[in-house]
């Protein structure tokens, strides 16, 4: 009878447990005083997830957008964390090929890869009068098709026109930047992940990380593969000082942005394009807006799908890697004093005290 397995044993071996663990606890904590048993009861406090995150305040004040004159300071503050130093007149044939000049309505523009860029080149082309029908915004890809934008591009060895720089220095100039955590997160779901509605579709970078991170060659195997966010961000890090050869897509912006040769007349952070691109469309003085909207139904950033995905990935990774991705995109973080993705108000620019 006693050697039936029943489930009568597992109380009392259960109570065992109990008080074994009991009597040790008991050990350990005798000899603390009440001010370590204080000092421990904290840190079980700091180091025990919250269930829910804090809900984001409805009245922050980093919800209305930074001022110009702000930002203009910030661009200042990236370029001298780089060592670059802006030497008056604007010089924008030192630009990227993503600076394009749009003739028509005086206008230049920064495309930077996973801040927006699409949504904005449409837009401006159709203010342009070079789009003429209805386009499908979930059929934009031909947008980045060789040739349809090289016209336009400010220096002509990209395709452009051997531009007159006069009328470069009456043009109206503007760029649209990005949280680079969202920016990074935002990167990896569209161009790695296997998410479907996204789309993987740098299969040959992701086979890479995969090989590289996991050490999996076999083709077979490779082909069903993608890589995780961790293996990712640890592929980024290893490339540390050399991105932009990967691709642009996950090199940091301060590279792209046309600085220190020109000074734009607006930096607009994508978080606030909702109330800034009224503000841009004014100054271009095209009173048609149509912009395709925001890629999220949610109107507050700090609770749209990117966001809440790089609050969670970002969490699941080592300090060390945040410290070493928030080193590579430093620039990028000063451009508008962005938000850590620990920050209430994540991802927005932190304008206010
Ligand atoms: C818009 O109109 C104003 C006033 O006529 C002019 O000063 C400004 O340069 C125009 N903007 C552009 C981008 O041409
Ligand atoms: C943001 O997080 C990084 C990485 O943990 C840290 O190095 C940096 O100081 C933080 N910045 C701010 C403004 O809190
Ligand atoms: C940048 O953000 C921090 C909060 O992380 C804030 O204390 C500081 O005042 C902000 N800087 C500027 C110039 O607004």
């Amino acid at each position: 009878m006693l050697m039936r397995p029943d489930p009568g044993c597992r109380p009392s071996r259960a109570w065992f447990v109990a008080a074994t663990f009991t009597l040790l606890l008991l050990i350990i904590l005798k000899p603390l005083s009440d001010t370590n048993l204080a000092a421990l009861s904290r840190v079980v406090e700091v180091t025990t997830p919250s269930p829910e995150p804090p809900t984001p305040d409805p009245n922050s004040p980093n919800l209305q957008p930074p001022s110009q004159s702000w930002s203009r300071d910030q661009l200042h503050k990236a370029m001298s964390f780089l060592y670059w130093e802006y030497k008056a007149p604007n010089d924008w044939l030192g630009c990227t090929p993503r600076t394009y000049f749009f003739p028509r309505i005086n206008t230049i523009f920064t495309g930077i890869p996973k801040s927006g860029c699409t949504n904005w080149l449409l837009a401006l082309l159709t203010a342009e009068g070079h789009i003429k029908h209805e386009v499908d915004p979930a059929d934009i890809a031909w947008v980045h098709s060789a040739g349809y934008t090289d016209p336009f591009r400010v220096r002509s060895e990209f395709g452009g026109a051997n531009l007159d720089t006069s009328a470069l220095d009456k043009a109206f100039s503007f760029a649209v930047v990005r949280n680079p955590w969202t920016r990074l997160v935002s990167a990896f779901r569209q161009k790695l992940s296997s998410e479907e509605t996204q789309g993987g579709t740098f299969r040959a970078m992701g086979y890479d990380i995969v090989r590289e991170m996991r050490g999996i060659t076999d083709p077979d195997v490779l082909l069903y593969t993608y890589p995780t966010f961790r293996e990712y961000a640890g592929y980024l890090i290893n490339r540390e000082g050399m991105i932009n050869e990967i691709n642009r897509h996950f090199a940091p912006q301060t590279n792209e942005l046309c600085i220190p040769y020109a000074l734009y007349d607006m930096v607009v952070p994508i978080e606030h394009s909702a109330a800034l691109s009224q503000e841009v469309w004014n100054k271009i003085n095209v009173s048609e807006t149509s912009l395709f909207g925001s890629y999220d139904k949610v109107s507050d950033p700090r609770l749209q799908s990117s966001a809440l995905y790089a609050k969670k990935w970002l969490a699941g990774l080592d300090t060390e890697m945040v410290e070493e991705l928030y080193r590579i995109y430093k620039g990028d973080f000063l451009l508008m004093n962005y938000s850590n993705f620990t920050h209430p108000d994540f991802p927005l620019p932190l304008h206010s005290p």
